[in-house]
């Protein structure tokens, strides 16, 4: 009985170490943006989607690095507490995340972010 338990819990430390090691922070920001972003910022993060007093931004690269000056903290900024590049509040619907996701989760979005890109 013993045996198999310590069996069964070193399975579950390698399961579980490996799980984690295979999720990229890239990937990780995938799986929170499809989750909690796309169903307004679409999949492909080009945004357009037209609501009462906004229409949802585009988030891809390179323009979005260009507004937010090439700061992350920026970007992060926007996501958690609904300011734009200047400090400007977000319009509704955009939500403030603060509270809701993690300043490691947001991370993880906006290194998803960078990876979608539009050329020009
Ligand atoms: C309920 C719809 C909705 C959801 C969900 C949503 N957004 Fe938005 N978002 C918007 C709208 C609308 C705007 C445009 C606001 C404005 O024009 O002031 C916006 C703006 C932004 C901006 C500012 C872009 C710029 O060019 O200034 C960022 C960054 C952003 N959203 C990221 C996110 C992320 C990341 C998530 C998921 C964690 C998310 N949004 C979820 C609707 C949404």
């Amino acid at each position: 009985m013993h045996k198999i338990l310590s069996v069964a819990a070193l399975c579950g430390a390698l399961f579980g170490a490996t799980a984690h090691a295979a999720l990229t922070p890239m990937e990780a920001g995938r799986a929170l943006y499809r989750t909690h972003c796309m169903a307004c910022h679409r999949v492909d993060g080009s945004g357009g989607v037209r609501f009462a007093h906004a229409v949802s931004a585009d988030l891809r690269a390179p323009a979005l690095e260009r507004t937010y000056r090439h700061q992350d903290a920026l970007i992060e900024r926007a996501i958690l507490h609904g300011r734009d590049e200047d400090g400007s509040s977000l319009h509704a619907p955009m939500p403030r995340w603060a509270g809701r996701l993690s300043i490691g989760q947001v991370r993880q979005i906006v290194a998803y972010l960078h990876t979608l890109r539009v050329d020009g």
